[in-house]
């Protein structure tokens, strides 16, 4: 312990947090990771050592280079700006280092994790049902898709997955799903998209024509993937619909809910999710709309049993017969965890669940306003009218000219956006995760994309 040198570290943090030293910077400084840790003396320091002076210059310059997630002006990716109280829970987590694998091996992250995952279920409205939290969304989906084919197929575990299985996701839906479906021996030729509208949202008649189909060809479907809400659209698939045929051809529903499920936090949007509880699994990320660091995630059952049924392993190897909830690994892909619950516990504690559900209104209050901005000006093209925090937007420009208009955006430091592909074209994309991002962002945006637009002399 060196207590001068972490104080140090503690005002480089404080530093960091405040307002005035981010005034005038860019928001983000994108250049290749090669050249960054030349600039920043890495090789050397890891390589030889820098001692505690050393470190805190090279602290100081990752502070410096580091992307603004605070400022208002970042509108790119599904990251909170997380409540520093969520960072600092997890700074006691990572120096007690009570990692969670089992019970014994952190009995406060496994009380904080146990009342957290009961806290998503309620919110869900399951009161039979069950869960764990995983290192991001992308392994809550792969955890809940093991479930499916568990329930599914029985024998998977020692026959593997059948040849018949297949799983059916619309085309939108994040990667993870289709890398889950690889993971599980499923081929992109195994899992069928199911048809959407014009918003690529799941079309009802679609999915039950595709079913009809899977049964006609002898097929099984290991689990329909439902969107709440779609990553790159933000918008949210009629889950009523698709929990009424899933429950009609018994097949597992999988709600990907990593961004838009903290819907139910809120009395005005919860409705987007309506018929949420007709699932079997829902994944669901704090680390997106719920103000926490990254990461902390959760795969959440409606039935206890689902969770259990995972992993078929023979538990004697893996602990000394006893079983339940004191033995998560029973019910994880991972061994080891971090003491994910602490991100999110301290958010709830200190801030409570109203100012939560507060800082999403906003944040899709903010998509709205976007929204209309874009849409007077006859210059600009709306995607859609948003449903969630994400809005796509573009100059009428080639779809090749959109990738440059972005880079210049980032390079001119004043606006931070990411991109996607819709209906053919490629779209600007806005990810509000800033409350505080307002009209005066939008207005300097909507300026600065035009005349980026005319400097590459398409508009
Ligand atoms: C709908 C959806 N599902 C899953 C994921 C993956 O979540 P994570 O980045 O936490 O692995 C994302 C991330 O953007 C997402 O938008």
């Amino acid at each position: 312990m060196n207590p001068d040198f972490e104080q140090q570290i503690l005002r480089l943090a404080q530093e960091f947090l405040d307002p005035s030293t981010s005034a005038g910077k860019p928001v983000a400084q994108l250049q290749p990771p090669r050249a960054v840790s030349k600039q920043m003396g890495l090789h050397d320091a890891i390589h030889q050592g820098v001692g505690r002076e050393g470190t805190l210059r090279i602290l100081k310059d990752y502070l410096d280079r580091t992307t603004r997630v605070r400022d208002p002006r970042f509108m790119a990716h599904q990251v909170a700006v997380p409540y520093p109280e969520s960072a600092m829970g997890e700074m006691l987590h990572s120096l007690t280092n009570n990692g969670y694998g089992t019970y014994e091996m952190g009995p406060q992250a496994a009380a904080l994790e146990l009342e957290l995952v009961d806290w998503f279920l309620q919110k869900i409205g399951w009161t039979q049902g069950s869960g764990l939290l995983t290192h991001g969304g992308s392994l809550a989906n792969l955890t809940a898709l093991l479930s499916a084919r568990a329930a599914t197929f029985p024998q998977a575990w020692q026959d593997g997955t059948p040849s018949q299985a297949i799983m059916l996701a619309p085309e939108v839906s994040h990667y993870s799903v289709q890398r889950s479906a690889a993971m599980l021996g499923l081929g992109t030729k195994q899992v069928w998209s199911i048809p959407v509208n014009d918003r690529g949202m799941v079309c009802p008649d679609g999915l039950d024509r595709l079913l009809q189909t899977a049964a006609a060809q002898g097929k099984q479907v290991m689990a329909v993937v439902a969107n709440a809400c779609a990553t790159a659209t933000g918008l949210f698939d009629p889950l009523p619909e698709i929990v009424a045929l899933c429950k009609q051809y018994q097949v597992w529903l999988h709600v990907d809910g990593c961004h838009g499920a903290s819907v139910l936090l809120s009395d005005k949007h919860r409705h987007l999710v309506v018929g949420i509880d007709g699932a079997d699994s829902v994944s669901w990320d704090a680390h997106k709309l719920l103000g926490s660091s990254a990461l902390c995630a959760a795969v959440l059952y409606r039935e206890e049993v689902s969770a259990y049924r995972t992993f078929d392993q023979d538990e004697s190897y893996l602990s000394s017969g006893a079983a339940g909830e004191e033995l998560p690994f029973l019910r994880s892909v991972e061994c080891t965890k971090s003491g994910l619950g602490m991100r999110l516990f301290m958010v709830l504690a200190v801030h409570g669940e109203q100012k939560l559900a507060a800082d999403l209104e906003r944040m899709f209050q903010n998509a709205q306003d976007l929204y209309q901005l874009m849409q007077q000006n006859p210059e600009l093209e709306v995607a859609m009218q948003p449903q969630s925090n994400i809005v796509l937007f573009r100059p009428n420009v080639p779809n090749s000219a959109i990738e440059p208009i972005r880079r210049q955006l980032i390079d001119n430091g004043n606006a931070y956006l990411s991109a996607a592909d819709f209906d053919g074209k490629r779209w600007l994309r806005a990810c509000l995760m800033n409350p505080e991002t307002g009209m005066n962002q939008f207005t300097s945006l909507s300026m600065e994309v035009l005349r980026l637009a005319k400097a590459v002399g398409t508009v």
